[in-house]
């Protein structure tokens, strides 16, 4: 069957404009890093795409490694997109990233020139693409040298490929040094894609909000669940194989007991507010304007359904806030 966007897509989800550009996102975007992809039907794949878009999600995240199996989600997309999605291509969002693990040999991951040039050129071909909305180094190159970096990013702006570029896990220190250069060659830099949820708060005291908005550029916040750590899943126990991501094994630290025992607590509280922990936990990243995308991944369209009714409340009093902080401190 023709698929056909729900007309009132843009009602139901708050959408923002990224600093003072011209690029307007919704305030949640949908990830496809591993939620989705080869080991499942595509059916289900495209059911969850959709429906994200008829919620008002117009904002697809990809990169050129992500799976589950190296590459498979950016073919997935790709496969959505000439079905269902290819009639509101100029009403889409599409991003990509390049710098992890791509392809064998030396070349096939960081952020020299040709090496983000092949990738983009690659992952255009698998979305059947002529061109992403934003285009991320994916992680910071320590070998290359920046310039080199922004300038390969800078001319896939000028060869159509990409309309923003953006980087990705760069430090304050970091982000600041390369937008710098993106300001002297006029590169139309959009933001830095970071982890960042309720528990790992590690870039909310960095600077890197305050040098991002200098730089007329946002945040994009990855992970804002901690990988499903902040829904209902795990508030009797972690299995010990979960799945941590390196920028959330901190939270490992003190001990999984510990961690489940802050959960139940922040779930009560969420419980207090008439959410659940989950959209409370998009609700409570939502806060700051400079934070233009919270990036969610889900392969469920029943979980999806849910995490978006986090817009029924989005404030919270002075007193829930140090609630929050003293759990997430404890
Ligand atoms: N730039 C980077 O380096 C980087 C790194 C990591 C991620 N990202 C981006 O961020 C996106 C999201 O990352 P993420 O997948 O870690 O995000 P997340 O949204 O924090 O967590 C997703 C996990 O939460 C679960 N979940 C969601 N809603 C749920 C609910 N209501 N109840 C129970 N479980 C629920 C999902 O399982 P179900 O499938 O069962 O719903 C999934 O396992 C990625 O797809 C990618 O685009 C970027």
């Amino acid at each position: 069957m023709v698929y056909q966007a729900a007309a009132d897509r843009y009602d139901q989800l708050p959408y923002r404009r990224v600093s003072d550009s011209g690029l307007i996102v919704p305030a949640v975007s949908f990830g496809l890093w591993r939620n989705l992809g080869d080991q499942m039907p595509l059916e289900n794949s495209r059911k969850v795409i959709l429906e994200a878009f008829d919620r008002g999600i117009f904002s697809f995240d990809n990169a050129f490694n992500y799976g589950p199996s190296n590459g498979s989600a950016e073919e997935t997309f790709g496969q959505v997109y000439q079905s269902d999605l290819k009639p509101y291509r100029n009403e889409l969002v599409i991003t990509t990233k390049a710098g992890y693990h791509m392809w064998p040999g030396p070349m096939g991951e960081f952020s020299g020139r040709k090496t983000l040039i092949n990738a983009l050129n690659t992952s255009l071909q698998k979305m059947h693409l002529d061109y992403v909305d934003i285009f991320y180094a994916h992680r910071f190159d320590p070998n290359t040298n920046l310039e080199e970096t922004a300038r390969a990013l800078d001319d896939l702006v000028h060869q159509g490929k990409a309309l923003y570029v953006g980087v990705s896990n760069y430090t304050a220190e970091q982000t600041k040094a390369i937008a710098e250069i993106f300001q002297e060659l006029g590169t139309p830099f959009i933001g830095n894609q970071v982890s960042y949820n309720m528990l790992n708060q590690q870039e909310k005291n960095s600077g890197l909000l305050d040098i991002l908005d200098e730089h007329h550029a946002g945040l994009f916040a990855y992970g804002p669940l901690a990988e499903g750590l902040l829904t209902d899943r795990y508030l009797n126990g972690l299995p010990e194989d979960f799945p941590i991501h390196k920028t959330n094994a901190f939270l490992f630290e003190k001990g999984r007991d510990v961690l489940v025992e802050k959960l139940q607590q922040l779930n009560q509280l969420a419980k207090n507010r008439q959410q659940t922990l989950t959209q409370m936990s998009l609700a409570w990243l939502l806060q700051d304007q400079r934070v233009a995308s919270v990036v969610i991944g889900t392969s469920s369209v029943d979980h999806l359904q849910q995490n978006l009714s986090f817009t029924e409340n989005l404030t919270f009093t002075t007193d829930e806030l140090a609630e929050i902080e003293r759990i997430i401190q404890s």
